[in-house]
């Protein structure tokens, strides 16, 4: 028996600018994946926040109000990303580094993804991620983090993710994404 549940919010980021990211696919796919009281938003302006410099972190500016907003609205936040030269993409470093001070990812549910076309699977961005999140003090639940490489041959030309491992590994992630949703909820509620 299924009792009504509560709707939540994730925030996708995909750390990519591309228009025909593969990195943006792989989170709509896991959008397609979410059961019926989980909605995704997906926040797609990491271009239009200014190079972070603390000298404007408290300056009103209305994107990286914006960003930090989606941040705080969300029960929760994955993120999946390229790897540029071995670390994540500047861009969304960038992102990032403008919720260090202000802290919308401070013990926010988050689950993480990485994909390259390389044998990989972007793990080097992958940890510099996760060191990030770590200074960020987001929880990550275990099966939160995936990695997935050789991406290309996954998805066909249109855009379907045709590999079963990988179909039920985002499942797992978004299931743990999820379950820490509920649990922080829990929590609050006592
Ligand atoms: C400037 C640049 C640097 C890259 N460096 C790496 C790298 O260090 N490791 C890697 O696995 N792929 C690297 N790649 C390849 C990306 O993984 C590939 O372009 C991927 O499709 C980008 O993700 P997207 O499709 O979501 O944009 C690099 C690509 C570019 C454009």
């Amino acid at each position: 028996m299924h009792h009504m549940e509560k709707q939540i919010n994730i925030l996708a980021v995909s750390g990519s600018l591309r228009l025909t990211s593969i990195n943006t696919t792989i989170l709509k796919e896991l959008a397609a994946l979410a059961p019926a009281h989980v909605g995704f938003s997906f926040y797609e302006a990491l271009d239009a926040l200014p190079h972070f410099n603390p000298d404007i972190d408290n300056e009103p500016v209305a994107s990286v109000t914006q960003w930090r907003q989606a941040v705080a609205h969300a029960d929760g936040v994955v993120f999946c990303t390229p790897e540029y030269a071995f670390g994540i993409p500047g861009a969304f470093k960038n992102a990032l580094d403008w919720l260090v001070s202000s802290g919308e990812l401070n013990e926010k549910p988050v689950a993480t993804i990485s994909a390259s076309p390389l044998p990989s699977g972007a793990d080097k961005a992958h940890a510099a991620l996760l060191h990030t999140m770590k200074a960020l003090g987001t929880t990550i639940p275990s099966n939160g983090s995936v990695t997935i490489p050789a991406v290309k041959v996954k998805f066909s030309e249109e855009g379907q993710l045709q590999h079963d491992a990988t179909k039920h590994e985002l499942q797992h992630l978004l299931n743990s994404l999820i379950t820490a949703i509920h649990e922080k909820q829990a929590a609050q509620i006592l």
